[in-house]
C-alpha cells in the first residue's frame, strides 16, 4: 500500500516506519513525507530517499486556505492509507472528507483518558500508574476516533515527562510499525 507520513517533530516513529520497509515482504511504500513546519524528522525520509514537503499555515491566508492545500498535497501522493506521527494540528474537511477511515494517528497516552497535545504530561499530572500508547482513526474530534490498538507502559515514581515518553515511544512505534502492517495487508487501493 501506499502511505503518507505526516510529521511535526523529530519523526521516531517515522523512522520506524521507514526501517521497516526493508524486512522482508512489507506490505507497504512511505511515498511521502509532509511536514506542517520545518521539522527534524524530514531527515529521515531525506536519507532514505523519499519525498517530502512542509505546508505551513503562516504561508496561507487562514485556515480553510492550509487544509486545502494540505489536502491537495496528500492527493498528488494518491496514498492509500495517511499516517499522522506526531503531526501536530487537526486534520481539516477537505482531507478527512477525501479519505474516511484511511487517516490514522498515534497518540501517546491510553486513550480515552488524556487526548490533546499534553497526553504524558496530564497522564502523570493525574497520577495513574499505568500509561501507554493509543493508534487512532482519525476523526473530526481532537483524539476522539475508533481505537485500532493500544498498549500499556507502566509508570515509575520518579517519572518525568520526558522519562515517560521515552519509554511510550518506544511501544508506540512497534505498534504504530505492526498496525500500517496490517491495514497495509487489507486496503484496497
Ligand atoms: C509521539 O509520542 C506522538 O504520539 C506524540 O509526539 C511524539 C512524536 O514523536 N504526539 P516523533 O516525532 O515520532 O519522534
Amino acid at each position: 500500500a501506499r502511505i503518507v507520513v505526516l510529521i511535526s517533530g523529530t519523526g521516531s516513529n517515522l523512522a520506524a516506519l521507514l526501517a521497516a520497509q526493508h524486512e522482508q515482504e512489507c506490505p507497504y511504500e512511505i511515498v511521502g513525507v509532509i511536514a506542517d513546519r520545518a521539522a527534524s524528522g524530514l531527515a529521515h525520509a531525506q536519507s532514505a530517499g523519499v519525498p517530502t514537503a512542509v505546508v505551513r499555515l503562516g504561508d496561507h491566508p487562514d485556515r480553510a486556505a492550509w487544509d486545502a492545500a494540505l489536502a491537495r498535497e496528500v492527493a498528488a501522493l494518491s496514498p492509500e492509507l495517511v499516517v499522522l506521527a506526531g503531526f501536530m494540528k487537526l486534520i481539516g474537511p477537505p482531507l478527512l472528507e477525501a479519505r474516511p477511515g484511511r487517516i490514522i494517528n498515534t497518540h501517546p497516552a491510553l486513550l480515552p483518558s488524556f487526548p490533546g497535545a499534553h497526553g504524558v504530561r496530564d497522564a502523570l499530572a493525574y497520577g495513574v500508574k499505568v500509561s501507554g500508547a493509543s493508534v487512532i482513526e482519525v476523526d473530526p474530534g481532537v483524539d476522539t476516533g475508533r481505537i485500532l490498538a493500544q498498549r500499556a507502559v507502566d509508570v515509575r515514581p520518579d517519572d518525568t515527562e520526558e522519562s515517560l515518553h521515552e519509554r511510550i515511544k518506544v511501544v508506540e512505534r512497534e505498534m504504530l510499525v505492526d498496525v500500517v502492517r496490517d491495514l497495509s495487508r487489507t486496503l484496497a487501493p
